[in-house]
């Protein structure tokens, strides 16, 4: 999707106003209420309302739906502003979405082959089943690790209407171990806007990570850190601070990179966001050599 393709053109930061009811309210006079991110909210935000009413959408007698249609349903076709680099661009929340997919393909396949792929906080499924259908991706284990119930059954239902074996099981960032399932040493382990829901990530997120043996660890996530000093930086960071989403994961992998517990192997700011006040970066890492 680029500029000049159907439906997409290049907007300015005084255009976003409006644009997006987000922008108004956060450029407005009073700051709003900062939605907390406890963990009932995550599960009435998940469980029970996107992936939950997404269960039951796909439990409707003789529907069988694949990931395309479950984007359909979930994403809708409403205009967006996302963001490419620098640049801002009005265009349909459905093409933003297939782009950034694109976008997370191009940044995955340097780290492939690998033993396995395994995103955690995959949800539905609606980036790593549609990796996996793409260039370089074929042939590769699959593995998802969800923290709801209803994004595990979403996901087994459109990975077996797509005709893709995922081995689907739940995980928790938070918990130790992180996940309830077998992990292939040697998988390219990646997460993809799901860190935020963690407001302050601790040193044992690393650690339960580095356990799993991993190949790589990509982290495509929003990272406020990120974030500049101009106006757009400072109206993503109130984004970010009004939904409570995460601000510590680029320092703490810094400091555990300092420490010597693991190596950095790449880091990219900001690269992409299907939705403009949540762009996504890229950081990338090791366990060093010689950790257990
Ligand atoms: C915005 S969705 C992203 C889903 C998927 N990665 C994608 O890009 O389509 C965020 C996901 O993170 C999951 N999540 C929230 N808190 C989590 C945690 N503590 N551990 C693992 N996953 C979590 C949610 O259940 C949800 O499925």
């Amino acid at each position: 999707m680029t500029v000049g393709a159907e439906g997409v053109r290049e907007v300015t930061f005084d255009d976003l106003p409006g644009l997006l009811p987000w922008a108004r309210v956060l450029l407005g006079s009073e700051a709003p209420e900062v939605r907390r991110k406890t963990r009932e909210a995550i599960e009435r935000e998940f469980e029970r309302d996107k992936w939950g009413s997404l269960l039951k959408a796909l439990e409707a007698p003789g529907r069988r739906w694949g990931v395309g249609d479950a984007e359909r349903w979930f994403i809708g076709d409403e205009e967006t502003v996302f963001s490419a680099g620098d640049r801002l661009c009005a265009g349909s929340a459905l093409a933003a979405q297939a782009r950034f997919v694109d976008e997370v393909a191009a940044r995955l396949l340097p780290f492939l082959p690998a033993e396995g792929l395994v995103e955690l906080g995959a949800g539905y499924g609606g980036v790593l089943l549609n990796l996996a259908k793409r260039t370089g991706f074929e042939g590769i284990g699959l593995a998802a690790g969800e923290l709801t119930a209803a994004g595990v059954e979403c996901l087994r239902r459109l990975a077996a209407v797509e005709g893709l074996a995922v081995h689907a099981g739940r995980c928790d960032f938070t918990a130790p171990g992180i996940c309830r399932f077998e992990v292939a040493p040697g998988s390219a382990i990646y997460t993809c806007g799901a860190v935020p829901y963690v407001r302050e990530l601790t040193r044992a997120f690393v650690d339960d990570l580095r356990a799993l043996g991993p190949a790589a660890v990509v982290h495509i996530e929003p990272c406020p850190e990120h974030y500049g000093d101009d106006p757009l930086g400072r109206l993503r960071s109130a984004y970010a601070s009004a939904n409570d989403y995460n601000r510590n994961l680029v320092s703490l992998l810094h400091e555990r990179a300092e420490a010597g517990d693991i190596t950095l192997l790449r880091e990219e700011k900001c690269f992409f966001g299907p939705n403009c006040l949540l762009p996504f970066s890229l950081v990338a890492w090791v366990p060093a050599r010689g950790v257990s």
